[in-house]
């Protein structure tokens, strides 16, 4: 089959990795990509949300499966722009409609889903201009810290937690007044939630699932989990107290009220659901849904799915997953990011890469993340430029060969963290 991957971030390096293992694909191509999926197929100068480019080249090359990689495509609509196209219909798209994407693509929706399924998440309030005063008094019953969420997409920064009551009350205004654009006209006031997070994902058909590899990601710039919050600086997979009881409970009490509930309202959904839970006394609550993989878990969660994702996949557009088996690896995989100095604010980008080769030869699966070629040379193009994934038989094993393999790879103001894993 051709496959089109749609998205240029390591987590679609590594979705690339894994779908040119299949023996059913004749031709992969990526749109965009990255200077590292050109080697896992053929990158294809389209944006991932332009729609009519898309469709062209899809006509064009007789695709058969698109794969959307990030939400935007999605919140966008690229599934119903597809369903609704006589020349597209029949060419599956791997991602939800733009109904099941609102529960990435709004925070408010997502918690009234819940909450008409019962699905447990923390306490919380949706408020507007028009109902400040309730924001204000809704606070006033909550401890610190508070949590205020913008209700649409911020590119991973619509979160505030706030240490005072003062605080919260001075953001919730400020959010309502444009702090995110029209994203946070709407805003989650929500109870803090204190445990260990963990993600969990799962492959929809809309009516069965296959439940992934889990990860924990860590996402704060400094090591300790100190400093300010980034797209992700490495993730560990499997996650220790994610055992079988826990994941009982993930299924029991979110994950099959999650899939049942998207088809008892209607909503078509063939896909990666992302349970972003945290796990509060030993009991899973939902902190977010992403309607996508995460990245960089899925620089590590690839690495552990032995069958074939493609065949999967076909399962998914063909609405027989169930018959379809998922083995997993049982060893440990692991993903240290390496990003370049300054991120997540200023920095600089076009550093010459080195040392690429030398860490496969050590062992570890190298993703591109923000990297781009010029002149023939690979440089940095990003903030989270190259994920440095591994196996072992425990993840001190696998971690111990990421680092050590970083250690190899050579970029101006290179950073990584040297502790992801740290708190398992
Ligand atoms: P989100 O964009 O919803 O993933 O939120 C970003 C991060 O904020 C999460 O990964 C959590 O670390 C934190 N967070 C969000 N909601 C809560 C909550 N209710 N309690 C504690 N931490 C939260
Ligand atoms: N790793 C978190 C995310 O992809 O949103």
């Amino acid at each position: 089959m051709k496959l089109l991957l749609l998205g240029s971030g390591g987590r679609e390096h590594a979705l690339a990795w894994k779908i040119a293992q299949s023996p059913k694909i004749e031709k992969l191509y990526i749109a965009p990509g990255n200077a590292g999926t050109r080697e896992t197929g053929e990158n294809v100068s389209i944006k991932a949300d332009d729609f009519a480019a898309i469709k062209q080249f899809v006509t064009e090359k007789g695709i058969d499966m698109v794969v959307v990689g990030p939400e935007d495509p999605l919140v966008k609509g690229v599934y119903d722009y597809f369903k609704n196209d006589e020349a597209l219909k029949d060419i599956p798209v791997i991602g939800p409609s733009k109904a099941g994407a609102v529960l990435e693509g709004s925070k408010e929706f997502a918690k009234g889903f819940m909450q008409r399924h019962q699905i447990p998440t923390a306490r919380y309030k949706s408020i507007t201009a028009a109902n400040l005063d309730e924001g204000m008094a809704f606070l006033e019953t909550l401890s610190a810290p508070y949590v205020l969420k913008a209700d649409g997409l911020c590119a991973g920064k619509g979160v505030l937690i706030l240490p005072t009551l003062e605080e919260a009350k001075k953001e919730l205004k400020e959010m309502l007044d444009g702090m995110f654009g029209n994203a946070s006209a709407t805003v989650v006031i929500e109870e803090f939630l204190s445990g260990i997070e963990c993600s969990v994902f799962v492959l929809t058909d809309g009516r069965s699932y296959k439940i992934l590899p889990e990860a924990k990601d860590y996402k704060r710039i400094g090591e300790g989990d100190k400093g300010l919050n980034t797209g992700g600086m490495g993730s560990v997979s499997p996650v220790p107290f994610a055992d079988a009881e826990w994941m009982k409970k993930v299924e029991d009490r979110i994950i099959r009220p999650t899939v049942e509930g998207l088809a008892a309202e209607g909503i078509d959904y063939k896909g990666f659901i992302f349970f972003g839970l945290i796990n509060v006394k030993g009991d899973p609550m939902v902190i977010e849904y992403n309607v996508r993989m995460g990245d960089p878990e899925t620089e590590s969660v690839m690495l552990r799915i032995k069958s074939d994702l493609v065949d999967l996949l076909e399962g998914v557009a063909e609405g027989n997953l169930e018959q379809k088996t998922l083995e997993i690896d049982p060893r440990s995989a692991v993903c240290v990011m390496l990003v370049s100095g300054g991120y997540p604010e200023t920095y600089e980008k076009g550093f010459p890469i080195s040392g690429i080769e030398d860490a496969r030869k050590g062992g570890s699966i190298v993703f591109h993340a923000g990297t781009a070629v010029k002149d023939g040379q690979t440089v940095t193009s990003g903030g989270r430029v190259i994920a440095v994934s591994s196996y072992g038989a425990n993840k001190e094993e696998a971690l111990a060969q990421s680092f050590q393999n970083a250690g190899k790879i050579r970029f101006e103001k290179k950073y990584f963290r040297s502790d992801i894993g740290f708190d398992l």
